[in-house]
Parts: structure tokens; C-alpha cells; sequence
């Protein structure tokens, strides 16, 4: 039986359990989970330091503490995770939005044509934060969300209702861009955007444990080199831009000299155009269908 009976004395225990776990944010973890256990927002807690916990709540923060320790992300045990200023549901089912993927959200904005009624594709949708938060800011652009996926497809769909776009963005289940065949969609996408899966798979095992241990690998890993995905998206992307369309694509860490040379062996795009992200890496990379 754990002794303690106040908000203080349960902080107190969580920081120390998320301590021994290494957990680097621990002060600041154990105020999130333990104020969403008790249902005040974290700042509340010090106001109410001395106020006793009923025995549910202390059972619930102890299983969100344990999750932790466990080293399950954050974001899924509370749910949820900012992207562009805006909250999405997130869990097991769905890769956490990451921060530089708003920097793919950027390239990928400025490559539409904000004059007239364009088509944008966004392949591997996840938790949807592009689709969705491209919903949000295109009111003329038709948005289509495809993922292999069909749990990611449904987080998707649950974050259009929750931003009140699922009414603009249509939801495709399949294969990179195979579900588009049928739409008459062939040279009439302006952009597509995509942050493939591209860890190596003998990358994997080094993965810190929050993301191998409960991400999806199918979110995350691509094949024995990482660039599998970019290979084929700019192989298949062709057929269905327009002339001038985008292809914009999220790459990891030193994968920009593979996939420039793969689009200039393939031929039929500009050359590249690369955007960094906060710590200077070649994250996003764009190419424009020329033939
Ligand atoms: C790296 S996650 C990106 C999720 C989200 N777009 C984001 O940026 O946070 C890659 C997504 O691609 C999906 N995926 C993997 N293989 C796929 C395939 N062959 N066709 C379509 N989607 C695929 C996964 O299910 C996952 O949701």
C-alpha cells in the first residue's frame, strides 16, 4: 500500500518513480499525468498541494505514472499532442506527430496554388495532422487522406471530426497512391505530400525504447535502407501530379544524396529543393513533375 494521502505527497511519489526510470522531464511529466488522473490542469496542482486524493484517483495516477515508467509515450497514455496549434487524438494505432513534420505542413502550403481549386494528396496520413490541419487552412483545396492503415484511418477520421473538417478530406484505405486508380485522379493532383515510413530496418533496434517499443513499425520502418518510400512515391507520384505538381516529402537524417540521385536517374522532375529544419538537417525535400 502506497503512503501517501495528499496531491503534494502523490507528485512527490511520481517524480521519484519517473526519476528511477530516467525519465528526463520527470518534475514535469509527473505534474501532466498526475493532473490528468485527478482531472485539474497541472498548474491547479500547486494551489491544491495539500488537498487529499480519493482512493480512485490515487489508483488511476498510479497506473499512468507506472505506464510511464514503462517508457510509453507521454502523448498516448494522455492522449493527445499539439500539432500547428492544434490538439490530436493519438495512440497506439498512429505515429506521434513530430515537430518537424510542421515544417513539411509549410513546404507543402506553399505549394499550392491558393487561386484556384486544387487537389492534394496526403499518402500515410497516421494521426492525419497534415490532411487535417491543411483542411483547417485550404478551404478551396480537395483533400484526400490515404494510409495502409485502417486503426490510422480511423484516428484520422476521429481528428477531421474533432477540427470539423471531416466533411472536406476523403479518407483512402490502400497502398500508397493505388487508391486514387479509380478517381480519375491521373495528372490532375497539384501536390502531393507524404512523411513516409524511412527508419533502416537495422536502425530499428537502436530506436530509443518510447518509440520502438510502442509506435507502429509500420509508421516507422521502410526497408533495408530507409528510402524505399521515397523511391516509389517518386516513381507512382508522376502519373497522377499535373504538369508543375509538387511532390513534397519528409526524409531522415542523411537520406537527401539517395533520394536526389534516385529522382535524377528516374528523370521527369525539377531538380531538387530541399527545406532544413530547426537543427539544420535536410528534412523535407520537393520536386515538381516536369514531363
Ligand atoms: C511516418 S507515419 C506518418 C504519419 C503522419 N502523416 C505524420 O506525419 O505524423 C507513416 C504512415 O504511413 C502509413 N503507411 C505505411 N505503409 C504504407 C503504405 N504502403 N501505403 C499507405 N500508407 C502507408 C503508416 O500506416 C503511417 O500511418
Amino acid at each position: 500500500m502506497t503512503a501517501f494521502n495528499t496531491i503534494d505527497e502523490l507528485l512527490a511519489w511520481a517524480r521519484q518513480v519517473l526519476d528511477q526510470a530516467a525519465i528526463e522531464s520527470a518534475t514535469q511529466e509527473s505534474r501532466w499525468l498526475v493532473g490528468h488522473a485527478l482531472g485539474l490542469e497541472s498548474h491547479h496542482l500547486a494551489s491544491q498541494a495539500g488537498r487529499s486524493v480519493a482512493p480512485d484517483k490515487r489508483i488511476q495516477a498510479e497506473s499512468l505514472v507506472s505506464r510511464r515508467a514503462a517508457r510509453e509515450p507521454l502523448q498516448y497514455i494522455l492522449g493527445t499532442q499539439e500539432f500547428c496549434g492544434l490538439d490530436f487524438f493519438v495512440g497506439p494505432a498512429v505515429l506521434i506527430p513530430r515537430p518537424e513534420t510542421e515544417i513539411l505542413l509549410r513546404e507543402a502550403l506553399r505549394a499550392v496554388d491558393l487561386n484556384k481549386n486544387s487537389v492534394l494528396v496526403d499518402v500515410g496520413t497516421g494521426s492525419g495532422c497534415l490532411a487535417v490541419t491543411l483542411a483547417t487552412i485550404l478551404s478551396r483545396t480537395r483533400v484526400l487522406a490515404v494510409d495502409s492503415s485502417t486503426d490510422a484511418l480511423a484516428a484520422a477520421k476521429a481528428n477531421a471530426e474533432r477540427q470539423t473538417v471531416a466533411d472536406r478530406i476523403e479518407f483512402l484505405e490502400g497502398d500508397l497512391l493505388s487508391p486514387l486508380r479509380d478517381r480519375g485522379l491521373m495528372g490532375q493532383v497539384d501536390v502531393i505530400v507524404s512523411n513516409p515510413p524511412y527508419i533502416a530496418e537495422p536502425d530499428w533496434m537502436g530506436l530509443q525504447p518510447e518509440v520502438r517499443d510502442f509506435e507502429p513499425r509500420s509508421a516507422l520502418v521502410s526497408g533495408p535502407k530507409g528510402t524505399e518510400f521515397h523511391e516509389r512515391l517518386l516513381r507512382e507520384s508522376k502519373e497522377y501530379l499535373m504538369l508543375g505538381g509538387s511532390l513534397v516529402m519528409e526524409i531522415g537524417q542523411r537520406q537527401r544524396p539517395a533520394v536526389q540521385e534516385m529522382a535524377e536517374q528516374l528523370g521527369g522532375y525539377t531538380p531538387i529543393e530541399i527545406a532544413k529544419d530547426g537543427a539544420d538537417i535536410e528534412r523535407i525535400v520537393i520536386f515538381r513533375r516536369l514531363n
